[in-house]
C-alpha cells in the first residue's frame, strides 16, 4: 500500500490495519530528499485532510498553569533539577479568568498544560475542571504528565474531555536514558495512553523530531505506533536544546553517528508531519509551538498545509508565560491580546482556512463514539 498513492481520488480506511503502510516505507519517506517526491507527499497529507477532517482550523486556548516539576527529564528545561528556571503556580482564578478569555474569542477547547506539580492533587485539578465546566461550555483538554489512574478517573468524571502525554519516543532504552521515572515507579506512557482511553478520554499522544539519540529508524516506529495506538490527536515538533538540561550540556552522551542521528529540523518534522496525517487521516493534528518556534514567518502556514487542522494560541498571562521555558525562545504567534488574534484570522483566511466553528472533537473519537 502506498503511502503516495498515484490516484487522488483513492481513498484509504486507516481502520483496516492490512492496508497500513509498514515501517520500511515510512522510512523511505522519512530519508527521501528529492524536492518533487517531497512535493507529493506534501499533496497527499494536504488532501487527506481536507477529505477526513475539512478545512476548518480549531482553536484552542492553551494554559500553562505550573511550571514546577518533579520529574528530570534530560531535555526538558522546567526539570526539576534547573535551580535557574524561576517557578510559578497560577491561582485557580488566574487561571478562570484566562479561560474566560478563551470563551470571549469564540474557542471551543481549552487545554490546561503544567509540569508534574505535587500541589495539584487529584481534588484541587478535579475543583478546577468542575468549575470550568461548569462556568463555560468549553471543552477541557488536560496535559499534565503522568498521574495516577485514581487522579486520571476522578477528572473525566470532573467533566474534562481529553488527555495528552507524549510518548516522545518509541525506543524504550532511549526513553529510559532521557525520561528518570519517578521514585519507586516505572514510566510506561504506552499504559497510561491505554488507561486514558479505557477511562473514555479524547486521547493524545506525539514526540519530539530529532531527540538525541533518535535515530531515522526509531522516528519511523514513532509514526507507526501512532497508528496501532489508534490516537485521537497527534502533536509533534523538534527538539529544541535548552541550556540548562544534561542534554544540551553533554551532546556527546546523547547524539549518535550523523549518519543515524534524525535531524531536529523544519524539514524532517513536516515529513513526520505529513506521514501521521496519511496514516491517521481523521485525527487532530496541531501545528505546535515548536514549529512556529523554528520558523516564525512561515511555521504555521506551512504546518497547517502539510496535514495539521488546529492550532494553539496561548492564553498565559505574559509573565508566567516567559517562565514556561521548557526550551528556550519559545515564541508564541497569538497571545492575549485582541490584535494578535485578528492577526491570525488574516493569516488562516489568506490560506483559504476558516476558524472551527464549536468544540472541534476528533472524527476519530466521534466515529468510536456515535
Ligand atoms: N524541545 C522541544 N520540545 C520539548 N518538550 C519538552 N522539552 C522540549 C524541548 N527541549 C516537549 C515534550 C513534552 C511537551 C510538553 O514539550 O514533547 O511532552
Amino acid at each position: 500500500m502506498a503511502i503516495v498513492s498515484d490516484h487522488p481520488s483513492s481513498h484509504r480506511s486507516s481502520s483496516d490495519p492490512a492496508r497500513r503502510p509498514g515501517e520500511e516505507e515510512i522510512l523511505d519517506w522519512l530519508q527521501e530528499d528529492r524536492p518533487e517526491r517531497l512535493e507529493l507527499l506534501w499533496r497527499q497529507a494536504d488532501r487527506v485532510r481536507h477529505q477526513n477532517v475539512g478545512d476548518a482550523v480549531h482553536l484552542r486556548g492553551l494554559i500553562e498553569i505550573s511550571n514546577h516539576c518533579t520529574r528530570r527529564c534530560a531535555y526538558c528545561g522546567v526539570r526539576a533539577p534547573n535551580r535557574r528556571a524561576r517557578r510559578y503556580r497560577m491561582t485557580p482564578q488566574q487561571i478562570l479568568e484566562c479561560v474566560h478569555l478563551a470563551v470571549e474569542r469564540g474557542f471551543g477547547t481549552v487545554v490546561l498544560q503544567s509540569g508534574e506539580d505535587p500541589r495539584h492533587t487529584g481534588g484541587w485539578v478535579a475543583d478546577l475542571v468542575g468549575r470550568i465546566k461548569g462556568e463555560t461550555p468549553l471543552a477541557v483538554t488536560l496535559s499534565l504528565g503522568e498521574r495516577t489512574a485514581e487522579d486520571l478517573v476522578l477528572w473525566r468524571q470532573a467533566g474534562a474531555d481529553r488527555y495528552l502525554l507524549r510518548f516522545e519516543t518509541s525506543n524504550r532504552e532511549l526513553y529510559d536514558r532521557v525520561h528518570p521515572p519517578a521514585k519507586g515507579t516505572v514510566s510506561d506512557r504506552i499504559a497510561l495512553l491505554r488507561l486514558l482511553r479505557e477511562i473514555g478520554y479524547e486521547v493524545g499522544s506525539g514526540i519530539m523530531i530529532g531527540l538525541w539519540g533518535q535515530s531515522w529508524q526509531d522516528l519511523a516506529t514513532d509514526i507507526a505506533l501512532f497508528a496501532k495506538l489508534d490516537l485521537d490527536m497527534i502533536g509533534l515538533g523538534p527538539y529544541i536544546p535548552h541550556p540548562d538540561t544534561p542534554m544540551a550540556q553533554h551532546p556527546d552522551r546523547y547524539r549518535l553517528p550523523p549518519e543515524r542521528q534524525v535531524p531536529a529540523d523544519e524539514l524532517t518534522t513536516h515529513k513526520a508531519l505529513a506521514l501521521a496525517r496519511i496514516l491517521c487521516p481523521e485525527v487532530n493534528i496541531p501545528a505546535t509551538t515548536a514549529m512556529t518556534t523554528i520558523n516564525p514567518e512561515q511555521g504555521l502556514e506551512l504546518a497547517l498545509s502539510r496535514g495539521a487542522n488546529v492550532f494553539m494560541p496561548n492564553l498565559t498571562p505574559d509573565d508566567h508565560r516567559a517562565r514556561y521555558t521548557i526550551y528556550p525562545s519559545k515564541t508564541s504567534l497569538v497571545h492575549r491580546d485582541e490584535e494578535s488574534y485578528h492577526h491570525l484570522q488574516h493569516r488562516l483566511q489568506a490560506l483559504g482556512r476558516e476558524v472551527g466553528a464549536g468544540r472541534g472533537d476528533s472524527v476519530r473519537y466521534s466515529r468510536r463514539h456515535p
